[in-house]
């Protein structure tokens, strides 16, 4: 065989492999619906009526619904400069926001990493993993078909503001926070933020990298 031909069969071999991955990879992003900018109660009835729920059928919930309060904790609200839904120290966004889904329907079960700027979410574990929870957090946690952690890089605001940054980014978390809250409240979703956690545990459960750190989880599911 001639060289030639040798490396025109590598190419065609090399460049199918190459087709075969990415599509591998964009199966493990899903665009989520677009979030709706009106919803059926007032600020202030959320505000009202908002409790810690720690009880949750076993209903699903739709990805409709995981789309919107994934957009009211980080969701893009101006494409200019990337405005988000969660006031920012110096707009740096230092929060990232992982779901959990377990009874989604729209979503294979799993852990995905939410990306405000697609409004998308990208899969980085495989499978129904919210039993493992029991390692890291209240039991209750895991009896809800989703949830969602609260992760913080505090390098990213410490770049600007040095040693504020930790107290920056925990008011942060508590915005995006209050934000869930309420938005789970328009949508008849129960949530609780939780902080009591074993850290390290819930970091390993979700691959986190080094800079990112745990800071609230929060459960998502129909009031019982
Ligand atoms: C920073 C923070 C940490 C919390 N940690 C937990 C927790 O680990 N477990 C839990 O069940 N509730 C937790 N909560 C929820 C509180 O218990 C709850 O907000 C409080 O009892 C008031 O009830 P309400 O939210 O229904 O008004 C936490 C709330 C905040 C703000």
């Amino acid at each position: 065989m001639k060289v030639n031909t040798i490396c025109l069969i590598f190419l065609i071999f090399f460049t199918f492999s190459i087709v075969n991955f990415a599509s591998q990879i964009d199966k493990k992003v899903i665009d989520l619906p677009n979030p709706a900018y009106d919803g059926g109660i007032s600020v202030e009835r959320a505000l009202k009526e908002r409790r810690s729920v720690r009880k949750y059928s076993k209903e699903e919930i739709s990805v409709t619904e995981i789309s919107q309060i994934l957009w009211s904790a980080q969701g893009i609200t101006k494409k200019i400069g990337g405005l988000r839904t969660a006031p920012s120290a110096g707009a740096l966004y230092p929060l990232e926001i992982y779901l959990i889904a377990g009874e989604v329907e729209g979503i294979p079960k799993g852990i995905y990493k939410y990306y405000p700027q697609s409004h998308s979410i990208k899969m980085t574990q495989e499978g129904d993993n919210r039993q493992k929870l029991l390692t890291c957090c209240q039991p209750f946690v895991r009896k809800a078909p989703a949830i969602i952690v609260i992760a913080g890089v505090y390098e990213r605001t410490a770049l600007k503001y040095g040693k504020r940054a930790r107290q920056y980014v925990h008011i942060e978390a508590g915005a995006a926070g209050q934000n869930i809250y309420l938005q789970s409240e328009s949508l008849g979703i129960g949530t609780v933020f939780v902080g009591a956690f074993i850290d390290s545990r819930l970091k390993s459960l979700l691959f986190l990298p080094e800079d990112e750190h745990p800071l609230g989880v929060m459960p998502l599911g129909r009031k019982r």
